[in-house]
């Protein structure tokens, strides 16, 4: 799908946007996506007749809505070429009692393929990667597209926040927009839910619930996938995951600015070095506009360094590096 002005993501409707991973988390994003005019998508699966049967569905979508349809599927993965945003969702969903941390063997090989594709074929693309363990996937995808640091992060965050914010809100009685819930940290076991700059009605959270209550929100909200999971029995959760992917995109093609937690590379920040892990950003159409270093205390830095050492010991166990 040609794109014909200059800077394509000066105008979010030309902006062409590769899905990769057709599965129920792509699918729902393209579809959120479609319905708020965001770019032309092509959605591709590896397996044949995937994509391009969610896309005659999401082309029906459109005609129930009355809107243009943009969306192609396909089998082929050349399709993605001169993507300028790139959302990868392939990989394999953990089963109820896997951590996240479990698919690393699996998924890995994934990414590494897709990245390696992804470099020859949209090379000015900007990467966000969903697939599991987050964190992980999103430093292999960044060292081996070897893209700028702005270019490729990680969904996860910004689900972590909104369960928070759900949770708090539920607990709370208050309405979600009453919740600006920070998450930082891994999308994973060393997910790091903050109370203190987590912000209900003006004021934090640990000083308008006690500390009983605010540690059983943490937990929660750190358990949140798993528990989805275990209901589920088979495959994790899509609906809020794939409206956060489209948040994300939004911010990008719409080069809004917003504030959300990616998983991006963190070198000299929180004393953390050469780790991709989950901290607030400035979204643009640059992709990582900004990197916001938030105050932590002594011992929020301390928990956020280890996580993000438990992460680093995750790279040794790459088997393509
Ligand atoms: C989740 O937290 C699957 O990681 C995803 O639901």
């Amino acid at each position: 799908m040609a794109i014909l002005n200059d800077n394509p993501l000066d105008n979010p409707i030309t902006a062409k946007i590769s899905i990769i991973g057709a599965g129920n988390v792509g699918s729902m994003a393209a579809l959120n996506l479609l319905v708020q005019g965001m770019g032309h998508i092509t959605l591709v699966d590896v397996l044949q007749g995937l994509a391009q049967g969610k896309a005659c569905d999401l082309e029906d979508a459109c005609g129930v809505l009355g809107i243009e349809n943009r969306v192609q599927g396909t089998g082929d993965i050349n399709k993605i070429g001169s993507s300028d945003v790139i959302v990868i969702t392939a990989g394999v969903a953990r089963k109820p009692g896997m951590s996240r941390e479990d698919l690393l063997n699996i998924n890995s090989r994934i990414i590494f393929e897709l990245s390696s594709k992804i470099k020859e074929l949209a090379p000015g693309a900007i990467v966000i990667v969903v697939t599991n363990p987050l964190d992980v996937m999103t430093y292999l995808a960044l060292k081996t597209t070897a893209f700028n640091t702005r270019r490729v992060f990680g969904m996860g965050l910004t689900l972590d926040a909104a369960r928070f914010r759900g949770q708090i809100s539920k607990e709370l009685h208050l309405h979600n927009k009453e919740v600006e819930a920070t998450v930082i940290g891994s999308h994973g076991e060393g997910m790091m839910p903050l109370p203190r700059l987590t912000v209900t009605r003006g004021a934090p959270l640990d000083r308008m619930a006690d500390a009983n209550k605010v540690a059983e929100l943490v937990k929660r909200t750190k358990e949140r996938g798993a528990e989805i999971v275990n209901h589920l029995g088979s495959g994790s959760a899509y609906f809020a995951p794939a409206l956060a992917i489209s948040e994300l995109v939004k911010a990008i093609v719409t080069d809004s600015k917003a504030l959300m937690g990616v998983s991006a590379y963190v070198s000299g920040m929180y004393g953390i070095n050469e780790v991709c892990i989950g901290v607030p950003c400035i979204i643009g159409k640059r992709g990582i506009e900004k990197m916001v270093e938030f105050e932590l205390n002594e011992a929020e830095k301390t928990a956020l360094q280890q996580s993000a050492e438990s992460l680093r010991k995750m790279y040794k166990l790459l088997p393509v590096f």
